[in-house]
């Protein structure tokens, strides 16, 4: 047949009878992998060495139900009121406490309280991002980042990292190749500890030195910092804000120290990025609630909150242990990253094999993980995925990796057999996609 014997086609309809409706914008909103993933990873079978969660176990919950209804008895005219939109003094003096662990010295005037830093990192990319404009993350990146510069349809550029962090030489050279075409990224995003999801921390020496590399080109950092207090040895670095006031807006949280239920956390920024930021939470959510941040205050108050982070590192490293043992007897032929603290291992498995395509049948195998591709706004990262340890018991670790080592074995003889290993290497119902199985 002729192409002009074709029959004409009915053009496609959309499930979605808004799809005309959206914004250009909505093009970069897709379902993170993460999220699919959640549906299935928690079923009980399954080992999930794919969420973040923090291990709320370790919490007091006797002791914070008592502090939640006295904060209800005592203080619920105010904490169920409207509030204001840059948080309430109290706890953003208390901010500038957790801070200082850090090396920073603040003014609570110059910190904006908000919904997790998820939200300071939309408020950021909303104030200095439009269309098409380029920022800088590191290689690989937190996969809520990428999503909202995608929200924002800013183009990321990555920039390498290796077992110290983001490399400064990477840096420059981004940088360079950037102005070669007439273009300056508005910022760097970095998560300088215990990087999610690499798990490397950036070494001392190369902070001051990313910091002036910024600075010389004018690009301002973001300093996205969960993680900083979960050192497995109580070890902290010193903030990259703490060394430069000026060209660095901070990102913290309470969702990894305390619990990310309450959704509270912040951004440090100066002092007439901090006005823009505000006026832009205040547009999408008036204020932050007065509620959970009259709780974190009293916790923060009534509470042994460091004896409590420390009470999660301990957790922390006692399951970082369990995986890297489990690695080093289960995977000899693959490579890992080394965490010092937080919550993740960044894995690279044998050439050849593809952490995405295999993800279906390690969830028949009952394990989850994250793709590596997930964390690159440029779909590399095939070989890589991201292992956490937070959550699951060392046992279940154990055991996930024991399984995970099944699944690979299984990978590396189809790839003998068969050349490569794609998706339909396996056919039929025991292959379910990870937002089906
Ligand atoms: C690097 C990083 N930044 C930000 C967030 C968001 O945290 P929050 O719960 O404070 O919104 C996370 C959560 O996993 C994270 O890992």
């Amino acid at each position: 047949m002729t192409q002009a014997q074709q029959p004409e086609r009915a053009p496609q309809r959309s499930l979605d009878p808004h799809l005309h409706r959206y914004a250009r914008r909505t093009a970069g909103m897709t379902a993170s992998q993460i999220r699919a993933l959640f549906a299935v990873a928690s079923r009980p079978e399954v080992v999930s060495l794919a969420g973040g969660m923090p291990y709320l176990p370790a919490l007091p919950m006797e002791s914070l139900a008592e502090e939640v209804a006295r904060v209800v008895d005592s203080e619920g005219l105010t904490a169920l009121q409207y509030g204001s939109a840059q948080g309430t003094v109290e706890l953003r003096e208390q901010i500038c406490e957790v801070m200082a662990l850090e090396g920073i010295s603040a003014h609570p005037d110059d910190v904006t309280v908000t919904v997790g830093s998820q939200m300071a990192l939309d408020m950021v990319t909303r104030i200095f991002c439009d269309p098409d404009d380029v920022v800088l993350a590191e290689a690989p990146s937190y996969v809520g980042a990428l999503t909202t510069f995608a929200s924002y349809q800013a183009q990321v550029v990555h920039v390498a990292m290796d077992d110290d962090g983001l490399v400064p030489a990477a840096l420059r050279a981004a940088l360079g190749s950037l102005r070669a075409q007439g273009r300056t990224p508005k910022f760097l995003y970095t998560v300088p500890n215990f990087h999610n999801p690499a798990g490397v921390t950036l070494a001392v020496p190369r902070r001051a030195e990313i910091l002036e590399i910024c600075a010389e080109h004018d690009v301002l950092v973001i300093e996205d910092n969960p993680y900083g207090l979960l050192g497995f040895e109580g070890q902290t670095y010193p903030a990259l804000r703490a060394c430069d006031p000026v060209n660095v807006v901070y990102l913290g949280s309470f969702s990894k120290t305390f619990a990310p239920g309450l959704r509270v956390g912040w951004a440090l920024a100066p002092h007439a990025v901090r006005e823009k930021l505000v006026l832009a939470a205040e547009s999408a959510t008036l204020c932050p609630p007065a509620f959970t941040q009259t709780v974190v205050s009293r916790y923060l108050a009534t509470h042994d909150w460091k004896g409590q982070i420390k009470t999660y590192r301990e957790a922390y490293r006692e399951r970082r242990d369990a995986m890297l043992d489990a690695l080093e007897h289960y995977l000899p032929g693959c490579t890992w990253t080394h965490p010092a603290g937080g919550f993740y291992v960044w894995l690279t498995v044998p050439e050849g094999l593809d952490t995405k395509a295999m993800l279906p049948r390690a969830v028949t195998q009952r394990v989850a993980y994250v793709p590596g591709t997930a964390f690159y706004a440029d779909s590399l990262g095939s070989r890589q995925m991201r292992l956490s340890f937070c959550y699951p018991t060392a046992e279940r670790i154990t055991e996930g990796v024991r399984r995970l080592a099944a699944v690979l074995d299984g990978e590396t003889e189809l790839l003998a057999t068969f050349g490569s290993v794609g998706p339909r290497a396996v056919s039929g119902p025991q292959a379910p996609s990870p937002d089906t199985a």
